[in-house]
């Protein structure tokens, strides 16, 4: 099939190797979705007319799925996408406030991208961390307990591209890491 989306060899192996997995070509439209959106960063008209196609379906079943969910998009996020987790326990923590903070100081409003699409910000559902709330994700990375002066400083700190490596705010994932014995 023409590979007009120009995804990779690899991508496209992906989905060669997921699609006959399933009974019915139409049971791995989600996996097939995601791959294209991991590499795309989103799946657009183009995309989902592709994906229909690769599954022998009709456009409107994966557009369908990409409006339905919540984790898949139509646009992408900005280079740096930060989630705030908005679910009771690290609202009562202060994550509205979290929120507030990061759309005056990185400049967008949450569920957007800003304009020199450096920065997308996502208020959403429960981030799987609720100990340590507010929980903020940027990118891959989980950090805890980001609000009130913290939140300001976190802000301050990926704004000037210095997060990485800040001990103070050292993120689950290289806490994790760090406590993996070595080999
Ligand atoms: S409630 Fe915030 S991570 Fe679960």
């Amino acid at each position: 099939m023409e590979n007009l989306l120009k995804l990779s060899a690899e991508t496209l192996a992906k989905i060669d190797e997921v699609v006959p997995k399933y009974p019915q070509k139409r049971s791995a439209a989600l996996m097939v979705i995601h791959l294209v959106q991991d590499e795309l960063g989103a799946v657009d008209d183009t995309a989902c007319e592709w994906i229909a196609k690769r599954l022998e379906l009709q456009p409107i079943n994966i557009k369908e799925l990409i409006t339905f969910y919540p984790m898949l998009r139509e646009n992408p996020w900005g280079r740096k996408h930060v989630r705030v987790c908005r679910t009771l326990p690290c609202a009562l923590r202060g994550s509205y406030g979290t929120c507030k903070t990061f759309e005056k100081m990185l400049g967008v409003k949450e569920g957007h991208v800003r304009e020199d699409g450096e920065y997308s910000l996502e208020f959403m559902e429960c981030l799987a961390d609720c100990g340590q709330g507010p929980v903020v994700i940027v990118d891959e990375k989980t950090y805890e307990n980001i609000e009130g002066e913290r939140a300001t400083k976190f802000a301050e700190l990926l704004l000037d591209g210095k997060l990485d490596g800040v001990e103070e705010f050292k993120s689950y994932e290289e806490s994790l890491n760090q406590q993996i014995p070595k080999q």
